[in-house]
């Protein structure tokens, strides 16, 4: 027998870097999906990812094993494991995954194949997990991924919707009854979230007087934002947007592709871009009226990216 999950990428919209520091961050969920099919074995995990073209075998006890199959695939294992321990199972599995989200770019690929990963396993074990379990599980994982995660993208794609999330009070779902349009543009430049998280402690570190009012000035535009989001003023929350992503550029988390593409979407009309995730590279998210959407969208691509409009799904981790 086997069971295949799936579970959403995310952008976050407002606050990431902040969110490492205890400040809110709003995120949603988008329809590019991570599937992971998972089936019984009789002993060790096998992990297979048909996007890297890498395969690996896990062994319980045996770590740190050299090369890039090991690397980039253990945070797979790591969520299988852990699901395994949770419910006291001692199986082996074959993990398969095979996902529609471009990795190292932003869109929480990592956390999403993690999510799917830990409701595919309890399924297949035949015990239900409930939501906030499999988002710590798939925290777990995340935290090999980049040592220190706030924890919002195994959150959004764990729940799916609109989410503001901090460490200190959780997640609350957004109530918004205004449609989103969301153009995502893609430089095309990979990084390592983990050390774009680093940079920002360089800055946190060397000078915490001015980082603790930048951060302060993250948490209190995401209040007003998430304010403005539930009344429907998108184009508040648009310019919020653009203040955002100057905190960022502040911190050193941007770069001059995400700029040049940030400057185009907003000449050709968003009502706000920014960079989403660790930046560095990765994409850059605007969001736009219904009239200047095709505009920005043909915008970016003038540019040779691959550019994704794309709107909020609803539906978080689910069994296929
Ligand atoms: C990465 O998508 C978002 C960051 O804020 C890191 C995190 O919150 O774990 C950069």
């Amino acid at each position: 027998m086997s069971v295949t999950a799936s579970a959403p990428a995310k952008v976050i919209l407002l606050g990431e870097h902040f969110v490492v520091y205890g400040e809110p961050a709003i995120a949603c969920a988008i329809d590019l999906r991570a599937r992971v099919k998972v089936s019984e074995s009789s002993d060790a995990i096998y992990v297979k990812s048909l996007n890297f073209n890498l395969e690996q075998v896990f062994h319980e006890g045996v770590e740190n094993v050299e090369g890039t199959a090991y690397r980039k695939l253990k945070p797979v294992y790591i969520a299988a494991r852990e699901t395994l321990k949770k419910l006291n199972v001692d199986t082996g599995l074959k993990v398969y995954v095979d996902s529609e989200i471009p990795v190292a770019s932003g869109l929480g690929s990592s956390a999403a194949v993690a999510a799917a990963t830990v409701k595919a396993v309890s399924t297949l074990i035949g015990e239900d997990l409930g939501l906030e379990e499999v988002r710590k599980i798939a925290i777990e994982s995340e935290r090999y991924v980049h040592r220190n995660p706030s924890g919002i993208d195994p959150t959004i794609s764990t729940y799916g919707g609109m989410i503001i999330y901090s460490k200190k009070t959780g997640v609350r779902k957004l109530n918004v009854r205004e449609k989103l349009s969301l153009i995502i543009g893609d430089t095309g430049i990979q990084r390592s979230t983990g050390e774009q998280i680093k940079l920002v402690e360089g800055i946190a570190r060397d000078y915490p007087e001015i980082f603790n009012y930048i951060s302060k000035a993250a948490r209190k535009l995401v209040l007003k934002a998430s304010s403005d989001l539930e009344r429907g003023d998108l184009t508040s929350f648009g310019r919020l947007m653009n203040v955002n992503h100057g905190l960022l550029s502040a911190v050193g988390v941007s770069c001059l592709k995400l700029e040049e593409l940030i400057y185009t979407a907003r000449k050709a009309g968003a009502l706000g871009a920014k960079l989403t995730g660790g930046g560095g590279g990765g994409c850059m998210v605007a969001i736009a009226t219904p009239e200047r959407k095709v505009a920005v969208a043909e915008g970016l691509r003038s540019l040779g990216v691959n550019v994704y409009t794309t709107e909020v799904t609803y539906e978080g981790v689910r069994v296929e």
